[in-house]
């Protein structure tokens, strides 16, 4: 059972080792070395070495030495094609050959495909029928013709029928539970279709076999959609939401466009102005940044133009940089302020869409103006924060070309700000931030504790008593916390994208703003969003302990590494 050598070394390339190794050792880069505390001998100091160019880690302690499959068959036990399917997974790409699994999961893979498929048929056809002529309604008044209906698999989830249209034709409650379509009651047990009266987007792998759904609500019910969970067949992070359909316009050689939701990936597609994906309702992942790059060497990113927007697009600039190799680049487009690419193709046409892809800004250009928004460029000091934070920027980029070029670029825009600086007696373009007051102790524990909540919604649902028994005083804060439990109560499996917009519906997005950014970023060593979840749980449990003054009363889960 040969994988081509060739493959394995496409892993190698493909994702950079301190990925595979940081989501279990905690890794502090170093220039072009990575180190950590050796996960396989007992060490206080740090003395295990990463680096992704040579693809090998090495401790100077104990002296193992191995590259990202022997790691993960050591950590994890897996053996050799487990190592590489792991990877692949990482990489969003298939392993080229057909592999033995474990027949009992292949088996239940297999039947959640099946029950998928059979499951969008059924969706399909209930847009024909009486119950469906609302959803259809729906649909047809958001501008989607029978031929975008059918391209993109639209249908309707009845109010109930599924589960006995699936039994009848011979599936289990087993399989149809693995396969997310029905779910059982907390409260007694019983068993439920999952979607119920809600537009269905149909969910595909690059494969073009539905893995999962995204289920809009047609009037205001929350949440305005519900997603699919993790399953056999469903990894969230590896998606994009239009990709198969994407392909045609790519050969084509349209633009890919990469937009925030279902309504916008089918009405780009559908104005024939650029391909069009979307990831599902988060930040872009490594896994899905590297699948657009075997689409497209550029593809082009839209954000909403407001506060919102401006930090999703340093979230995504942070998100690419890293990665970066030559040829490879992203633009990002700013849609106007609220608009999504949906709005402004119905308001102002395929001409209006495409004058904004026109303009979008390269990666270099909105790196810049990202930054340069952040402080008040008259000041001395906060000129040399600009640079220090720019060149950190640049210090991110993995790829040693791609950095050399960027430094030159980013040099000769700072020594071109400084000459024009001298010239104008320290006038550079300004555009200023308020400046904010650091607080009193306590209470930024309770803005920290909040930050990793909410760029991590998962592991509320752990923790809240704790955070119901902390009182910080701040009535925003109290709000804001109260607001973001109610929701991860109401629906556990939010996710940033979707409890952002839930607490922005509850007017509360200025002080989700307030709890990110630069000082945030500070007092957590990093952005919050950054953090893997164990590292956030580790975070939040420190930080709760110092808070409530207990130590380990309530001691959260954390994951510990095997
Ligand atoms: P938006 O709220 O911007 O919705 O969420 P939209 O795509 O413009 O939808 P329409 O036009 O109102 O129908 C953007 C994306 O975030 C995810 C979905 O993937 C959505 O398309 N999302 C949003 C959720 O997963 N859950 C939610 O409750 C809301
Ligand atoms: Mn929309």
């Amino acid at each position: 059972m040969a994988v081509p050598p060739e493959f394995i070394e496409d892993l190698r390339q493909r994702i950079p080792l301190s990925d595979v190794i940081g989501k279990r050792v905690k890794l502090i880069r170093k220039g072009r070395r990575f180190t950590g505390l050796c996960p396989f001998h007992s060490e206080k100091t740090p003395s295990f070495s990463v680096v992704d160019d040579d693809g090998f880690y090495h401790c100077f302690g104990c002296g193992v030495h191995g590259d990202a499959i022997s790691f993960l068959r050591e950590t994890d036990g897996l053996d050799f094609m487990e190592a590489v399917e792991r990877l692949a997974d990482m990489a969003g790409i298939p392993v080229p050959h057909s592999t033995p699994q474990d027949p009992a999961k292949a088996q239940q893979r297999k039947a959640a495909l099946d029950i998928l498929e059979t499951t969008t048929r059924f969706f399909q056809d209930a847009l024909g029928r009486d119950d469906g002529q609302d959803a259809a309604r729906y649909i047809r008044n958001r501008g989607l013709a029978a031929e975008t209906i059918s391209t993109f698999r639209l249908g309707y989830a009845p109010r109930g029928g599924l589960r006995a249209a699936l039994a009848a034709r011979g599936f289990s409650d087993a399989d149809m539970l693995a396969a997310g379509v029905i779910r059982k009651s907390d409260r007694d047990g019983s068993l439920f279709d999952y979607f119920r009266d809600r537009v269905m987007f149909p969910i595909e792998n690059q494969q073009g076999r539905v893995i999962a759904f995204g289920a809009r609500a047609l009037g205001d019910a929350q949440p305005k959609y519900l997603n699919s969970g993790e399953g056999p067949t469903f990894s969230k992070k590896t998606v994009l939401y239009g990709l198969v359909q994407a392909r045609e316009g790519l050969r084509r050689k349209l633009p890919l466009v990469v937009a925030e939701g279902y309504m916008d990936v089918i009405a780009i597609q559908r104005s024939g102005t650029a391909a069009a994906v979307a990831p599902l309702g988060t930040a872009l992942t490594e896994e899905q940044i590297a699948l657009l790059w075997k689409l497209h060497d550029e593809p082009i990113l839209c954000f909403d133009g407001d506060a919102a927007g401006q930090r999703a697009q340093m979230r995504a600039l942070e998100r690419i940089l890293p990665l970066l190799t030559p040829g490879k680049s992203a633009r990002l487009a700013v849609m106007p302020e609220g608009k999504d690419p949906d709005d402004v193709l119905r308001e102002t046409g395929n001409d209006g869409f495409l004058k904004l892809l026109a303009v979008a800004r390269s990666l270099v250009d909105s790196l810049w103006d990202a930054l340069v928004g952040q402080h008040d460029l008259r000041q001395p000091e906060s000129r040399a924060r600009f640079w220090q934070e720019i060149r950190g920027q640049v210090r991110l980029i993995g790829n040693n070309q791609v950095r050399s070029a960027y430094g030159d670029e980013i040099e000769s825009r700072i020594a071109a700000m400084r000459s024009a600086g001298r010239q104008q007696g320290g006038a550079a373009p300004v555009r200023r931030l308020p400046v904010r007051r650091p607080r009193a102790g306590m209470i930024n524990r309770h803005r920290a504790v909040l930050a990793l909540c909410l760029a991590h919604p998962q592991l509320i649902s752990g923790i809240y008593e704790q955070l119901l028994s902390m009182e910080s005083g701040d009535t925003g804060l109290e709000s804001l916390k109260k607001a973001a439990i109610d929701a991860v109560i109401g629906d556990p499996d939010l996710d940033v994208a979707a409890l952002t917009y839930h607490l922005q519906g509850l007017d509360l997005i200025e002080q989700v703003a307030a709890l990110s950014g630069d000082e945030m970023r500070a007092r957590l060593g990093c952005d919050p969003a950054s953090l893997s979840s164990e590292d956030a749980s580790r975070q939040l449990e420190e930080l709760l302990n110092l808070v409530s003054g207990k130590s380990g009363v309530f001691s959260t889960t954390v994951q510990t590494p095997k």
